[in-house]
């Protein structure tokens, strides 16, 4: 039994590494063709539903949320219902492409391509709930959820594309940490169980990609933090069309969340290729500002931020390209490391990441490493 599994996972990682690149192009992201084949999501009725939860393996809670909750706990259901919906979306575009054997994505071998499919039709069903959660409690909550948008995914090979979803998995697992803080801090310490077993259920999942990347399943003994903030902003900057939100702007609860500038990491950390411990970034300055009146911060498992400053390589009007410290050796950088840019003169004050999101310039970059 065992050694038919190890067999199955290493014929699912020979099919990845022999995956052709394809050619970009661009889909047609319309959201209804996005969700028409999954079952009614995000408002699936009754038969639908079940449909969805046999795909999933299993059922949303069947307990009822509290009578009321604190405001700040609006702001955690409207993210989650967010992000979720954008995972479905990733999900059951990346299911098409595997079944549909798209260029670059066909996974040779019969076993492991039946795996694929099974794993991926039931995460797609499990994001749908785990949306669906948010969704129905901020219904319950009288609040209008957040509708899904349409998503760009700037991937065109399954190798790519399970990278990303490494990728943003990552923020997500950092973030329902801070859903469960903030949720405890303001009183609303009985939804924190339901989010508890998602993070735990995105683990299995991340386990799963990190190995079909050659990675060990395992990414860290305490998982990099994130905050509210750092997530929104990454969905905002890299996934959602601008403009193809329906409801987006009108959500009062997202607009309590701090406004980042993008930041691009131009050129990432890999301890086996890279010859010096930098990473290079790439971000606009405001109107009036200095290179120097900023500096780099980095967030990387349970500790507390710290920060550096970059050095300019290249100034081009308002748009500046850094190259900045990665201290791999000295901070054990593995897993995924946030980095902002942050105001010289906030720095001295950063006694927690929500510290760095509130003061951020631009970000958040992404690294992970291992
Ligand atoms: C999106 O797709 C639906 C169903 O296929 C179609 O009715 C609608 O007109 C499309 N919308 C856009 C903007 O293309
Ligand atoms: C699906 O394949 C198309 C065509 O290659 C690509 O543009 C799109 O980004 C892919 N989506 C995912 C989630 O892999
Ligand atoms: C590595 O650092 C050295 C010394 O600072 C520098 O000369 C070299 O260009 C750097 N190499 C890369 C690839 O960045």
């Amino acid at each position: 039994m065992r050694q038919n599994i190890i067999q199955l996972a290493l014929c699912g990682l020979a099919a990845l590494s022999t995956a052709a690149p394809a050619n970009r192009r661009s889909t047609n992201n319309n959201v209804s063709d996005e969700f028409q084949s999954i079952d009614g999501f995000p408002a699936p009725n009754p038969q639908q539903l079940l449909e969805t939860e046999r795909r999933a393996h299993g059922t949303l809670s069947n307990s009822t949320p509290p009578d009321s909750v604190d405001p700040d706990t609006i702001i955690s259901l409207q993210v989650i219902a967010a992000e979720e919906q954008f995972e479905a979306a990733f999900f059951q575009q990346l299911l098409a492409n595997v079944t549909n054997n798209e260029a670059g994505y066909e996974i040779v071998g019969g076993n492991a391509r039946t795996m694929g499919i099974d794993a991926l039709t039931a995460i797609v069903a499990q994001e749908e709930l785990h949306a669906l959660n948010a969704i129905n409690a901020l219904r319950h909550f009288n609040q209008t959820p957040v509708a899904p948008c349409l998503y760009n995914f700037p991937v065109s090979t399954l190798d790519e594309a399970i990278a990303l979803a490494q990728t943003f998995t990552s923020v997500v697992l950092g973030t329902l940490q801070n859903v469960v803080l903030n949720m405890g801090s303001h009183g609303d310490a009985g939804l924190t169980q339901g989010v508890a077993s998602v993070i735990g259920q995105e683990g299995e999942q991340q386990g799963f990609f990190r190995l079909l990347r050659h990675n060990i399943p395992s990414e860290l003994p305490f998982l990099t933090n994130s905050v509210r903030d750092f997530a929104f902003n990454a969905l905002n900057q890299n996934f959602i069309v601008p403009g193809s939100c329906p409801n987006i702007n009108q959500i009062a609860a997202l607009k309590k969340l701090h406004v980042m500038q993008p930041l691009t990491v131009t050129q990432s950390f890999d301890p086996k290729k890279s010859v010096n411990e930098t990473v290079q970034l790439s971000f606009s300055l405001p109107n009036g500002a200095n290179p120097q009146d900023y500096e780099v911060a980095y967030i990387n498992q349970q500790n507390i931020p710290f920060v550096l400053p970059y050095t300019v390589l290249h100034q081009d009007g308002q748009t500046l390209s850094v190259t900045a410290p990665f201290p791999f050796g000295e901070h054990l950088l593995n897993g995924l490391t946030i980095l902002a840019i942050v105001p010289t003169s906030a720095v001295g004050g950063f006694k927690s990441n929500q510290d760095v999101a509130d003061a951020t310039l631009a970000g958040p970059g992404l690294v992970v490493v291992n």
